[in-house]
Order: structure tokens, then C-alpha cells, then sequence
């Protein structure tokens, strides 16, 4: 799907910037991918989708108290 009509964005491109990207901002994601903002109408959208690729990466601290498969 496209996010970004003005330089012909997908979601797609965005998701896989976003998933190794070492800052949050629209504007990294745009100079990734070579281009920049224009009117500005998809940064909510490209906020969004690197929200939901954080969020998806979020690291869940092991709890120590869980008994290892070996205890078992
Ligand atoms: S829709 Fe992305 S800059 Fe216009």
C-alpha cells in the first residue's frame, strides 16, 4: 500500500526502514529512501508504522524466577 504519494512510498519500504532505523523521526525514513517530505500528509501514518515495528521489537526482560526446561 502506498503511504506516501508524493514520493511514492509503501508501507512495505517504510516497515523495513523503520525496522533498522537508529532514530525515530519521518525524516530518517525519508532520507533513507532517498527523498524528502513534501506536504507532509503521510508523517502520521509513517509514525505510526514505526510505532507498531518498535512495539514489535520490544525486548521482554527474562524473568528469573521461571524454572529452566532442564529443572523440569
Ligand atoms: S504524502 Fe508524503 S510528503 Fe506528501
Amino acid at each position: 500500500m502506498i503511504v506516501c504519494s508524493c514520493n511514492v512510498l509503501s508501507d512495505y519500504e517504510v516497515r523495513a526502514v523503520a525496522c533498522t532505523a537508529t532514530r525515530r523521526t519521518t525524516t530518517y525514513v525519508y532520507g533513507r529512501l532517498g527523498c524528502r517530505a513534501r506536504c507532509g500528509r503521510c508523517a502520521p501514518t509513517i509514525r505510526e508504522i514505526m510505532d507498531e515495528v518498535l512495539i514489535g521489537a520490544k525486548v521482554v526482560p527474562v524473568d528469573d524466577t521461571t524454572p529452566a526446561a532442564a529443572d523440569e
